[in-house]
């Protein structure tokens, strides 16, 4: 695909994000407790989920036809294909369901399973993160870059708590111990999307999480890599996309920030 044409479906995907992110944000304090469904431990569901992501699949699909899927809520069936939507139709569900208002959707797109296009709209404040490979990365159409700070002291770092994997429990809050004591603090916004994109545009210095999905991150990663930022696996290696581990940081801290991780991990 070139670079016009990946432009082109970058802007219907942040179109289509801005349709279903208006039928999310109509659905908010309308899911009774009977209509919440638990997956798994702590891993909640609603109809919400499940629709938006229905919504979705159907507009991606006509933007590009003979495209496939890889989703959250398997609303469609998984498929091989050289062009492929790796989507969370809603990130953030618990702060939903429990009407915190930081909850995102998050879009991306691989050609041959390389990420071309991400895509993700936070959306309370109508704030839509785009890249696309090579074409920078933008806020509402605005260029956004990581923030340029060196100084662990400066730096805001946000996080996921565990919820339902605690096995490297131990190594976490030690690190977690660490950080409070080094940097001006740490934040749990409960969406690893809009985690990743605030890394992307400056206002977090550096994130990390373990026990993540491809689709809590494949957007967001590319995001960060087109802002100049930069997105590993604990080991500093690549395999954050399906690894369940990521660390993103911007340019100043990579060294120091990867060592840290790599001394607690
Ligand atoms: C969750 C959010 C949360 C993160 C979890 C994810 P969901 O996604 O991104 O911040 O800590 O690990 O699963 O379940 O709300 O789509
Ligand atoms: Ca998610
Ligand atoms: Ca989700």
């Amino acid at each position: 695909m070139d670079q016009n044409e990946l432009k082109n479906i970058c802007q219907q995907t942040c179109k289509t994000a801005n349709n279903v992110g208006n039928f999310l944000r109509d659905e908010l304090g309308k899911v009774s407790n009977q209509q919440i469904e638990t997956k798994s431990l702590n891993s909640l569901v609603s109809y919400v989920d499940k629709t938006a992501e229905e919504m979705l699949v159907k507009q991606l699909s006509a933007a590009l036809p003979n495209s496939v899927f890889l989703t959250e809520e398997e609303t469609v069936e998984q498929q091989k294909g050289e062009f492929r939507w790796i989507i969370d139709p809603l990130d953030g569900t618990t702060n939903f369901l429990h009407q915190i208002p930081v909850f995102a959707i998050s879009i991306a797109l691989q050609q041959n399973e390389e990420t071309i296009l991400g895509v993700v709209l936070e959306i309370n404040r109508k704030e839509c993160f785009s890249a696309y490979k090579n074409g920078g990365a933008f806020l509402n159409e605005q260029p956004i870059k990581v923030k340029a700070n060196d100084q662990l002291s400066d730096s805001l770092i946000a996080t996921g708590f565990p919820y339902y994997d605690f096995e490297r429990e131990e190594a976490y809050f030690k690190l977690f111990r660490n950080l409070i004591h080094q940097t001006r603090g740490i934040r749990r916004l409960g969406s690893a999307a809009v985690d990743l994109c605030y890394v992307a545009c400056g206002r977090f210095d550096a994130y990390f999480e373990y026990s993540l999905n491809s689709w809590d991150v494949a957007a967001g990663a590319l995001i960060i890599q087109e802002a100049g930022g930069h997105v590993f696996d604990f080991s500093g290696g690549n395999d954050f996309l399906f690894g369940r581990e990521i660390v993103a940081v911007n340019d100043g801290l990579k060294e120091e920030f990867m060592e840290l991780i790599q001394t607690h991990f």
